[in-house]
């Protein structure tokens, strides 16, 4: 049996529908945790989302059929990894198919923020009475020299950069151990993060949430910033100690922030909301209709490939099986 937590995009699902196995599919709503529990019962494979916490407890409750379990989204701090590595279980995720649509709406949150868009139409649907003036609504320009910090060269950030550099801004990056090509390095200065906060004009996050990076801005870090720096997020919400940020942008510490993921997602610190320097998406930085369509197809894909006996296309863990075995 493949348990798919919440229905995909109607080609993905028919690939399940294909794949010759029945198949329990949960609405296009997150189950909530019994539900979860219950249904994943008996699954061999599972395609999950980034809204389901998948822990020793639901790989237990799927017990030992249990071969994959695909999360539909590149990041996996949704998983505990080394306890499916300890069962011989396969975790996969998506990788490389939502690159250009999270560096596009990064690029909307930069451009948004910088140029203050959402002023200026919170102006006119308040019928706020205006008129065109030299010192109306100024914002920062992103060609007049301003640099984009990059935090997390990988292959969003690259993407964020490659737009950020037709802007003609300068680009900053925290140096990377992934081979780059000689695209990538162009024009890009490396340096380490303090320094990166100190100078970025934008600071723009694209690392994994981990350990290490769990409040990796913290108000240490948004104290280095310049005050007319714009924070953005199209990373993960726990990256940011929200709280700090709530805090500098009322300080004034920086300008602004331009976020689409939070730290107690989907709940969004009503300081946030109420702050006229925040620009705020509901986590849809991979929300292009072919962007998902690709996301859906990978997830499955990989279910099949590891059904099939086949190794999977983009695997998290490595030969988890191996470890089980011995
Ligand atoms: C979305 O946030 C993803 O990690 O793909």
């Amino acid at each position: 049996m493949i348990y798919v937590t919440r229905t995909l995009t109607d080609t993905a699902m028919a690939l399940v529908h294909s794949l010759g196995r029945p198949v329990v599919c949960g609405e296009e709503d997150p189950p909530d945790r019994a539900t979860l529990l219950r249904l994943v019962a008996g699954a061999e494979g599972v395609v999950c989302t980034l809204t389901e916490r998948i822990d020793a407890e639901f790989l237990d409750a799927a017990g030992p059929s249990l071969r994959v379990v695909a999360n539909t989204a590149v990041g996996y701090d949704n998983i505990d990894v080394a306890a499916a590595t300890e069962r011989g279980i396969q975790i996969t995720n998506t990788p490389g198919v939502l690159d250009g649509a999270t560096a596009d709406l990064t690029m909307a949150l930069i451009l948004a923020a910088a140029r203050r868009v959402l002023d200026g139409d919170r102006l006119l649907r308040e019928r706020t009475p205006w008129i065109w003036g030299p010192r109306m609504l100024l914002g920062l320009d992103l060609s007049a020299g301003a640099s984009l910090g990059v935090v997390g060269y990988g292959r969003i950030g690259r993407a964020v950069a490659r737009r950020a550099r037709a802007f003609d801004m300068e680009i900053l990056a925290t140096p990377t151990s992934s081979p780059l090509s000689e695209d990538d390095r162009r024009g890009v200065e490396f340096v380490e993060l303090p320094e990166l906060l100190e100078r970025a004009d934008v600071v723009s996050l694209h690392c994994p949430l981990t350990p290490a990076t769990r409040h990796l801005i913290d108000a240490d870090a948004m104290g280095r910033m310049k005050r007319t720096a714009i924070l953005v997020n199209t990373a993960r919400g726990g990256i940011v100690d929200e709280e700090a940020l709530v805090k500098a942008l009322r300080a004034g510490t920086i300008a602004g922030a331009a976020l689409d993921v939070f730290e107690g997602e989907p709940a969004v610190n009503p300081a946030l909301v109420e702050l006229g320097n925040t620009v705020l998406t509901p986590h849809i930085g991979s929300a292009g209709t072919a962007t998902r369509e690709r996301m859906c197809h990978l997830s499955v894909s990989n279910v099949a490939a590891v059904l099939d006996g086949r190794e999977p296309l983009t695997p998290v863990n490595l030969h988890p099986g191996a470890t089980a075995d011995g």
